[in-house]
């Protein structure tokens, strides 16, 4: 089966988050079972200077803001990559510093309507084999408002491949006005409730919801919250009429790149069988990245670590409202590196610059040092609000560091909260909060704490997570047969 994979950044070639990750291992995943894919990306200039060799497929030519674009079509093999990448480069929209999505200053692209709509325009040409390559997919799988329109464009065609559209993150939307609309010369007809107009103006989200012939999200939980007031960001009512058409399938993890017994960024490796003396090696590690000196008091202290994107969704203030409490009513030191809104990268900042000793903040993108917060913190901190899968709590699950997680999308689907029925029949692996806010947060570590003072607990409790099998090749499965259908 032919499959065009269709999305605005992919591991390790550019990733802002979790996206990234699924763009890379579902489409290895679907190949390994046999599947003939290609990816389609921006030709962004961070991700064209990381290769060594392009060829020129053709030129393709559509609408943009102003005029007719011209966009070049490039193909590369990419050492991590075992099918072809396929690269539209625009220079005027995509050859510049930064972000796929921000500026420097982390406000949006002023142009990127246009962006992702030239891009997705250009995606659809190639859907339909515009450049005669002899490569005509079965099914087009598209991912997030940046790819929303695809479908949409497709969908005017008579003779043309299936669409999926997955939903990452619905708080998304692709949201632009409608002069963007009319400068982009979007079909009249699309303008409707029932088609891409949101409040006054569209969002690319919603057309990728409309008009694909199927919509995934990315864990069962989270395709039932979307389809409520609380979590539908204003979508829950269409939603809820495209329900015969709304799958979740969870996302899984790519073991290769996240194993504690291979991974290359950690100074020493283990395993389920042997955690013990590797993975209390990797704390140490984790404490001297921060501290000139670790002392004893230091490494028997629980250490409790966060790797994540700074927003809201991902319940930083829970986390600024617990860790004064914390670091006054428990040994603890935290250990936190992500990036995002700028508020809360300040107000954790000065919160550390406060408490040296027990406090250490990173605020950038790291990957290497997240791979080591997996590995070298005791404790895993992920209370986010919402949240459609989620990885790094399956990364913590597999590196032996129970994750704490509110009960919501993804996470309640992955983590299996300690109480005394789960510990009895071992099928606990981390500790899940039910209320949102900051008290239920705190009152869940503070269980979690107990439970860590309890070796042998405490090392049931390890195992039994990283036995958790997150591997992709079960949701592949679920994507093929939905591709078949
Ligand atoms: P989301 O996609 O909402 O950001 P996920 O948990 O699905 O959340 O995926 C986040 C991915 O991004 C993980 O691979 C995580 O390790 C990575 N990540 C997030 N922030 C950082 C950071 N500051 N440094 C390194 N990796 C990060
Ligand atoms: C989004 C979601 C996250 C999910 C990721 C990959 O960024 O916020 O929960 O894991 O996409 O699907």
């Amino acid at each position: 089966m032919k499959i065009l994979f269709v999305a605005s950044e992919a591991y390790p070639l550019v990733k802002t988050g979790g996206l990234g990750d699924v763009v890379y291992s579902l489409p290895h995943a679907l190949h390994a079972r046999g599947a003939d894919v290609r990816l389609v990306l921006p030709g962004y200039r961070a991700l064209l200077r990381q290769l060594d060799q392009v060829r020129l497929l053709g030129w393709l030519e559509v609408r943009g803001a102003e005029g007719i674009v011209s966009a070049r079509i490039l193909e590369t093999r990419h050492p991590d990559y075992a099918f072809p990448l396929w690269l539209v480069d625009c220079p005027a929209l995509f050859d510049r510093e930064g972000n796929p999505y921000v500026d420097e200053s982390g406000r949006d692209w002023p142009d990127n309507a246009e962006r992702f709509a030239v891009f997705a325009r250009v995606a659809a040409l190639l859907a339909q084999d515009a450049l005669d390559l002899g490569w005509q997919p079965a099914v087009v799988h598209t991912h997030d408002w940046q790819s929303g329109l695809v479908a949409a464009f497709l969908a005017e065609q008579p003779a043309r491949p299936k669409t999926v559209f997955t939903i990452h993150n619905l708080a998304y939307g692709g949201n632009f006005t409608h002069s963007d609309f009319v400068r982009l010369q979007l079909p009249g007809h699309w303008w409707s409730s029932e088609g891409v107009e949101f409040h006054g103006g569209f969002s690319m989200l919603k057309a990728g919801i409309v008009y694909a012939d199927a919509v995934t999200t990315v864990s069962p939980t989270y395709a039932q919250e979307i389809c409520t007031p609380e979590f539908g960001c204003g979508l829950d009512g269409l939603l809820r009429s495209r329900q015969y058409k709304l799958h979740g399938i969870l996302n899984g993890i790519d073991t290769t790149i996240w194993n504690p017994s291979t991974d290359t960024h950690l100074p020493a490796r283990y395993s389920v069988g042997r955690i013990q003396p590797g993975k209390r090696r990797n704390k140490e590690a984790l404490l001297e990245h921060f501290l000139p000196l670790v002392d004893d008091a230091a490494m028997r202290a629980p250490l409790l670590g966060l790797v994540g994107r700074l927003v809201e969704q991902k319940g930083v203030d829970w986390v600024l409202a617990a860790i004064p409490v914390l670091l006054a009513e428990t040994d603890v030191r935290l250990v936190l590196l992500g990036s995002g809104q700028a508020v809360y990268e300040k107000k954790l900042t000065r919160l550390a610059k406060q408490h040296p000793e027990r406090l250490f903040v990173k605020i950038g993108y790291d990957e290497p040092l997240a791979h080591l917060i997996e590995a070298g913190a005791d404790l895993f901190l992920m209370p986010s609000r919402f949240e459609p899968c989620g990885l790094n709590q399956m990364y913590s699950l597999r590196y032996g560091t129970p994750p704490v997680v509110f009960r919501t999308g993804g996470l309640a689907d992955t983590v299996v909260d300690a109480n005394d029925t789960t510990l009895e029949d071992a099928t606990a692996t981390g500790f899940v909060f039910e209320t949102s806010g900051a008290p239920a947060f705190l009152a869940a570590i503070h269980r979690a704490l107990d439970l860590y003072r309890q070796l042998k607990q405490w090392r049931r409790l390890q195992q039994t997570g990283m036995r958790q099998s997150f591997d992709w090749s079960e949701s592949a499965g679920h994507y093929l047969a939905l591709y078949s259908i």
